[in-house]
């Protein structure tokens, strides 16, 4: 479902975040990414979201080959990736309703059915109450809460998420994970770059360790591995 075939990735100012990364991740899986800052971890979600294209190599999702994707198919293939940043990129000046449902609008979903969906996944992640306010009004679990909501209202297979929990406290953190979890259950595939040891160690899944662009470990049920 997502697979990449020796790609690399060197960016117009000479960086080599990819060296020859090779891997396949199956449908529905569960997969960190973990590695030192600079590593490519970021560059890596990247290539499959298609904000970076690689400058050698082959990637695939869902059975379509990025490089060789007719224009009209690239909505297609990105609606069917949703995606979590560390510091939300919520639109400040939207609701919560409205940053949720936008999602629902650029791919020109009809407004009842954006309607129900959106509450839908506000109830899931349980913040159908803050439906009109604004993100400001937010706490930054509540605010990555509704990316979460927004991630997933246009039910892609894939969630890419880049350091989810890397601007919340600990407690708010397991909240988000167990989300996460709950997500990956219902069969969605979640590709998460974190440097959060103690959820990579107790919410055991498969590891992929990434340094200066080459994958070093691929580990079923692994760890994080590092000090930091
Ligand atoms: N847009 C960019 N332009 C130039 N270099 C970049 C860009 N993005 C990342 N890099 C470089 O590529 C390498 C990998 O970065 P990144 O993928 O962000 O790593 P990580 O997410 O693991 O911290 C680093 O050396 C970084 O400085
Ligand atoms: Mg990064």
């Amino acid at each position: 479902m997502i697979e990449m075939q020796d790609v690399w990735k060197t960016y117009p100012d000479g960086s080599h975040a990819l060296q020859g990364i090779s891997v396949k991740v199956d449908q529905s899986e569960f997969v960190y990414v973990v590695g030192p800052s600079g590593a490519g971890k970021s560059t890596f979600m990247k290539m499959i979201y298609r904000e970076e294209r690689p400058t050698k190599g082959t990637i695939f999702v869902n059975g379509f080959n990025l490089e060789k994707l007719k224009q009209r198919k690239i909505p297609y293939v990105r609606r069917n990736i949703g995606v979590i940043f560390q510091d939300f990129r919520l639109l400040p000046k939207l609701t919560v309703f409205e940053n949720v449902a936008f999602a629902m609008e650029v791919i020109e979903a009809p407004k009842k059915v954006i309607k129900k969906r959106t509450l839908e996944v506000l109830e899931l992640v349980r913040l159908k109450d803050k439906a009109n306010s604004l993100p400001t009004q937010l706490s930054g679990g509540e605010q990555q809460r509704v990316t979460i909501a927004r991630a997933i209202v246009n039910k892609p297979s894939v969630i890419i998420a880049d350091e989810p929990t890397g601007n919340l406290d600990p407690d708010t953190s397991w909240e988000i994970m167990k989300l996460m979890e709950e997500i990956n259950f219902r069969g969605t595939t979640i590709v998460m770059a974190t440097h959060n040891r103690e959820i990579v160690n107790t919410i055991r899944k498969r590891v992929l360790a990434i340094e200066s662009g080459r994958i070093v470990r691929d580990q079923a049920r692994g760890e994080y591995g590092y000090e930091d």
